[in-house]
């Protein structure tokens, strides 16, 4: 008899975004004539700029020649990719990074998803809440949360993440050995100050605790006060690992490719609490379940820190970045309170109602597709989260929209 992994059982019946996806499609069935205005999903609408493409191609027509084919890649990514990376997104803002410290791969929802695979069952685990659904769905998937009841899992331990704290979540009052957070966050939209994230590094060192550092959307800090990585921080490269993606940054989520930075001095106890290498833990894990991402891909993520690749990023950042200013001024001017939308293209309202109720009345009289707060966690009741991931004539629809409520 082949038994399942019961663990799934105890998972709410579907991922968020594709109840979201499911409940869309059905309006739509149901109302072929109406336009529907997406700012559920953070899916990016923009096309790949022209730098990218080129050397997208350049990589594809490689493949097509004798001399250039490629065949496996290294697992961890091509070298001239992690060494942009290393020099660019980390040498250049004052963290040291190597390049032999930088995981490519096809995704960040993957990598924050697969990593608690290297961790042991019965460690204990401290989620935002709200949170990206991917940190929880993966653990009790392997088994580490227990039951759900009421909304929470029993053994995870919930930080609540609220106005009244600016969505930064104090410290635990148990014992906790993981700790996941991301900023500027999803889905509050909030951004975290350096001084805050030193005293997370610090808890950790103090605490033999690692922090998930989830930076996917490290591209909208316009802030030059704000961290875009941890490794800004002193001490962190032995208690971080961060995930960035470029996804948001590139317009890659079609494309997908991403990384995850894991330091050499980070480190793991076993239960004799002697020390292992988390690096040469994911390089097991990587080199044994993941053949890379393709080379084509891999040469158009390079051509994102050429000159006029970073011209053409930024610019397109900037233009979801204009797009979430005016949500959150508009959604404000309708008397809700907004936080996000300011280096960050989430916008997180609180609309005092039932989420699903507000996403509903949304969907039906507006046309226009928001995620429901309470899809991450019970501290996103009476919230939901507008993506700024949109063409600037549907942002503006769609507000216009909003207004007529
Ligand atoms: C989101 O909308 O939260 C993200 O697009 C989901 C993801 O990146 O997987």
């Amino acid at each position: 008899m082949i038994r399942i992994n019961e663990n799934y059982l105890k998972l709410k019946s579907s991922y968020l975004f594709s109840e979201i996806a499911k409940r869309v499609s059905e309006y739509q069935k149901a109302n072929p004539g109406e336009s529907v205005i997406r700012m559920g999903i953070g899916d990016v609408t923009q096309p790949l700029p022209s730098a990218i493409i080129e050397a997208f191609h350049k990589g594809v027509d490689e493949m097509a020649d004798l001399s250039t084919f490629k065949g496996y890649g290294p697992e961890q990514g091509y070298d001239f990719l992690r060494e942009k990376v290393a020099e660019f997104d980390y040498r250049q803002r004052g963290a040291k990074v190597d390049a032999d410290e930088v995981f490519i791969s096809d995704g960040a929802k993957c990598d924050t998803g697969n990593i608690q695979e290297i961790f042991a069952g019965d460690i204990s685990i401290a989620i935002p809440d709200p949170v990206y659904p991917v940190y929880v769905d993966t653990n009790v998937m392997a088994g580490r949360t227990g039951e759900n009841v009421g909304g929470r899992y029993q053994k995870l331990v919930y930080m609540e993440c609220t106005a009244d704290n600016g969505f930064v979540p104090e410290f635990p009052k148990e014992k906790v050995d993981l700790i996941y957070l991301c900023y500027p966050n999803n889905p509050t939209g909030a951004t975290i100050t350096k001084e805050q994230l030193k005293r997370w590094v610090d808890y950790a060192r103090e605490n033999r605790a690692l922090i998930l550092y989830d930076a996917a959307y490290e591209a909208f800090v316009r802030d030059k006060t704000l961290p875009r990585s941890i490794f800004e921080i002193d001490g962190a490269r032995e208690v971080a690992i961060e995930f960035r993606s470029y996804s948001k940054t590139a317009g890659f989520t079609g494309t997908r490719c991403a990384f995850t930075v894991i330091p050499k001095e980070c480190m793991g106890y076993d239960s004799a609490g002697n020390r292992h290498s988390l690096h040469a833990m994911w390089n097991r894990r990587h080199t044994t379940k993941f053949n890379g991402v393709s080379y084509p891909v891999q040469k158009a993520t390079e051509a994102v820190y050429s000159a006029e690749g970073q011209k053409q990023v930024n610019a397109i950042v900037d233009g979801y970045l204009e797009n979430a200013r005016i949500v959150r001024e508009k959604m404000t001017s309708y008397g809700y309170q907004c936080t996000g939308g300011e280096n960050s293209p989430y916008i997180w309202v609180n609309t005092m109602r039932d989420s699903w109720e507000f996403f509903d009345m949304l969907l039906t009289r507006c046309q226009v597709v928001c995620t429901p707060g309470e899809g991450f966690g019970k501290c996103g009741e009476g919230y939901i989260r507008i993506s700024a991931f949109n063409s600037r004539d549907n942002v503006i629809n769609a507000m216009e929209r909003i207004a007529k409520l």
